[in-house]
């Protein structure tokens, strides 16, 4: 049997870290879940409220603190919200959800990098060169990778747009080489999907879809 790593004192005060916030933190009362599950939506239209760059970046600063494989964090983010970045991006949104982005006050365009593995020493500097090795030598798991690690921390990202009292209009229906080439060029980002945030105008919702029952969609094994 291996023996366990030993611990150095960076180890033990990250412990001490979650020991202390432990003693300080709930479970999400009803409001806090409403808010972040059972009744909020996606929007298709907003309220004027602006977004500002000390939103944007606590919303980021909360999603990066979440789970990747590794730590390999692939996820990529442009925040349009001027006018002119708007109209660049315009041509490069599907029509039928032109007019709604283009409303919103900030979208963010969420792109995957492909070219992940290259960050690993910054990212894993305890291993610097485990993960670039093993995806060198094995290529078919870069995209699984990215993709995998990518749509995680899009979801992350959305749960943290709603963490910080704003509401999210996800929409894949866009241009994806067009934006690749717009936003990425020269790199190994890929498009995922853009995502508009803002306080959003509850006129613009539809009738809830169903879900799945937890019997329908899991089993205890
Ligand atoms: C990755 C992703 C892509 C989506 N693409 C579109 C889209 O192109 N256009 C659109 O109107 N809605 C799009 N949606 C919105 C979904 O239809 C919506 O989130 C889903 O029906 C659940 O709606 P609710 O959150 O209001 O319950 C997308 C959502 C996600 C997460």
């Amino acid at each position: 049997m291996n023996a366990a790593p030993e611990k150095d004192e960076i180890d033990l005060a990250a412990q001490e870290t979650v020991r202390e916030a432990r003693t300080r933190s709930q479970p999400l009362d009803d409001n806090a879940l409403d808010m972040m599950f059972n009744a909020n939506r996606s929007f298709n239209g907003w309220k004027d409220d602006p977004v500002s760059d000390d939103q944007l970046k606590q919303i980021y600063d909360l999603m990066k603190q979440c789970p990747t494989s590794a730590n390999c964090c692939p996820l990529r983010i442009k925040f349009v919200r001027s006018d002119a970045a708007k109209e660049k991006m315009g041509p490069v949104v599907m029509e039928r959800n032109r007019a709604k982005t283009l409303q919103a006050p900030v979208t963010a365009i969420l792109g995957f990098d492909h070219d992940f593995y290259q960050h690993m020493p910054k990212l894993t500097p305890h291993r610097p060169t485990d993960i670039k090795d093993r995806m060198e030598q094995n290529p078919d798991m870069i995209p699984w990778w990215a993709n995998l690690n990518g749509g995680l921390q899009a979801g992350y990202f959305m749960m943290a747009v709603r963490a910080v009292g704003l509401d999210v209009g996800p929409m894949q229906g866009v241009d994806k080489p067009g934006m690749d080439e717009l936003y990425w060029s020269g790199t190994k980002v890929k498009t995922a999907f853009i995502c508009s945030i803002g306080r959003g105008d509850e006129s613009t919702i539809f009738k809830k879809l169903p879900r799945f029952d937890f019997d329908e969609a899991c089993e205890v094994l």
